[in-house]
């Protein structure tokens, strides 16, 4: 996959460098064959009449010795053959850039960001982040919040989510994807009630991101997790639906006012 969309890149930024020289050598043909001005259309009739009187005072039809090309004529070839290397200079810039940022926007794991695997940290400082963010740690790089999971929930936990959520689980964390499952809403914790509160149309979820209200057809999606010397990451290519509504692992209900009222 990935060495097809290099070979494509590739084929598109040498097709457009290849268009635009030969349009550059059409543009110097059309010039070079313009209008021709008054004095030379005159030289040029002159030179005619000329050749014909010659012609009909010797009658014969001698064969004109070659003569090299003019001051003029060579003149015009470097400049045409300057014109278009500059012209492929200016443009190997432009596409070389447009083919780097092409191939970092179909290439997620190039920049490490949204798409590939985000290091969470160490799992201490991911504690304490949590509880520098009251209850609910957000990594911008890979979309997602982190927030504790209860020890006491994970024999319930595991009968509901698959191994990879469950790796996150057990370090004592849950790994959820900030888009609401209901019209794609980022959804922002609410500090009151310690639950996740979609101001779009109300969908609310708990720490775990199991659906409590609203309109979502399920619980917030989980990015598969891995803990390796103490470190957890999440691979944000790798997204797994969220559980059906009715999951509650946790039995976490509000802990104070809602931020969002309404819901269904
Ligand atoms: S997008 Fe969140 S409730 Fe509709």
């Amino acid at each position: 996959m990935t060495a097809l969309i290099v070979i494509v890149v590739t084929v598109l930024v040498v097709a457009g460098l290849a268009a635009s020289f030969f349009a550059a050598g059409r543009r110097d043909t059309t010039k070079a064959v313009g209008k021709l001005s008054g004095e030379t259309r005159s030289r040029d009739r002159n030179a005619r009449k000329a050749a014909s009187q010659e012609l009909a005072t010797t009658g014969g039809a001698e064969v004109e010795p070659w003569t090299p090309p003019t001051a003029m004529e060579t003149g015009m070839a470097r400049r045409q053959f300057l014109n278009r290397g500059i012209v492929g200079l200016l443009l190997i810039g432009p596409l070389g850039g447009l083919a780097t940022g092409l191939i970092a926007f179909l290439w997620p794991s190039l920049s490490g960001g949204f798409g590939s695997k985000v290091t969470l940290g160490k799992l201490a400082d991911i504690d304490a982040n949590i509880t520098k963010g009251n209850g609910f740690y957000y990594v911008p790089e890979g979309k997602l919040y982190v927030t504790r999971y209860p020890s006491s929930a994970l024999p319930k936990a595991k009968t509901v989510y698959a191994p990879s959520e469950l790796t996150a689980m057990e370090a004592g964390f849950t790994v959820l994807y900030q888009k609401c499952v209901h019209l794609g809403c980022r959804v922002p914790p609410c500090l009151t009630s310690q639950w996740f509160e979609c101001p779009c149309h109300g969908s609310q979820y708990n720490q775990a991101g199991e659906k409590k209200g609203g309109p979502a057809p399920r619980g917030l999606d989980h990015f598969a997790t891995a803990v390796a010397n103490n470190v957890l990451t999440a691979d944000t290519g790798t997204i797994i639906l969220g559980p059906p509504i009715g999951t509650d692992t946790t039995g976490q209900e509000a802990e104070g006012p809602h931020c969002i009222s309404g819901g269904e």
